[in-house]
C-alpha cells in the first residue's frame, strides 16, 4: 500500500515539475521554483518566498540545508554540506565531516559565494559576491572576501546607499526602485530594464 502511495506521489511530483518547467515560457515567475522544488524533494528545508538561481549543493546531504523565508541566493552559489578531504587522504583515521548550513530570513547571498559546512548565517545579512564563508555571520552582518570577514551591518549599508542615490548624478551608477522579490515574484520586466538603459544612455552617456 505504501509503495503505491509513493508511486502516486512520485508521478504527481513529476507532473508538477513538468508544469513548472513549461510555465517559465509564459510566466517567468516560476523559473526559480523549478530548482526549489528539487532541493525540497531532496529534503532541504526551504521557507516561503525564497529566490534561488542555479544553486550548487551536495545533493545527497541536502537535508542538512535550511533556508529561511524571503532569502535570496544569487546565481552560482555553492553550498558545501560535507568535507571528505582528509578522509580521502588518510582513510578511516580521518572521518568525513558534516555540518548544517542555515541561511536566515531575508538574507542575500551574492553571486558565486561558497558557503562551507557548519556555517550559520543570520537574518537580513548580506554576503558579498565571490565570498568564501567559513564562519558564522550574525543577523544584519555584511560579510565579504576570501575567507569572508564581517565588515559591517546591512542597516548601515542602507543608509550609505541613500547618500549614493543622492549623489548619483556625479557617479557612474544609476538606481531603479522596485519591490522586494517576495512582493513581486517576478524577475525585472523588460520595461524596467529599458528604464535603466535610458538613464545610462541619457545621463552617463555610453
Ligand atoms: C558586498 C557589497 C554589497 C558591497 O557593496 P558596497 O559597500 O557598495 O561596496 P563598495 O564598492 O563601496 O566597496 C567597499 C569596499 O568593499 C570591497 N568590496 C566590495 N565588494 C566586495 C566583494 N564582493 N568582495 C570583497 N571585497 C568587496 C571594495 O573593494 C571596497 O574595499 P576598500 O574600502 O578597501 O576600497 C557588493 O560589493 C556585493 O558584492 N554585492 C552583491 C552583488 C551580487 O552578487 N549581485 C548578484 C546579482 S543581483
Amino acid at each position: 500500500m505504501r509503495k503505491l502511495w509513493e508511486k502516486i506521489r512520485w508521478i504527481m511530483r513529476g507532473f508538477k515539475r513538468t508544469l513548472l518547467f513549461l510555465s517559465q515560457f509564459w510566466d517567468d515567475r516560476y523559473y526559480t521554483e523549478v530548482d526549489m522544488d528539487r532541493w525540497r524533494s531532496l529534503g532541504a528545508k526551504i521557507g516561503k518566498d525564497v529566490q534561488i538561481q542555479h544553486l550548487k549543493v551536495d545533493e545527497r546531504f541536502a537535508r542538512l540545508l535550511e533556508i529561511d523565508d524571503e532569502a535570496n541566493i544569487a546565481e552560482g552559489t555553492n553550498i558545501v554540506l560535507h568535507d571528505s578531504s582528509l578522509n580521502n587522504l588518510f582513510g578511516e583515521d580521518c572521518p568525513v565531516k558534516f555540518g548544517k548550513v542555515k541561511i536566515g530570513k531575508a538574507t542575500y547571498i551574492g553571486r558565486n559565494a561558497i558557503i562551507l559546512c557548519g556555517v550559520n548565517i543570520g537574518k537580513y545579512a548580506l554576503i558579498g559576491a565571490g565570498a568564501l564563508v567559513v564562519t558564522d555571520v550574525p543577523d544584519y552582518g555584511v560579510a565579504m572576501g576570501v575567507p569572508a570577514k564581517v565588515v559591517g551591518d546591512t542597516r548601515e549599508l542602507k543608509e550609505r546607499q541613500k547618500q549614493q542615490i543622492e549623489e548619483q548624478e556625479s557617479s557612474p551608477y544609476r538606481f531603479l526602485r522596485i519591490k522586494r522579490w517576495h512582493e513581486r515574484h517576478k524577475i525585472m520586466t523588460n520595461d524596467e530594464v529599458e528604464e535603466v538603459y535610458q538613464a545610462f544612455f541619457k545621463d552617463v552617456g555610453w
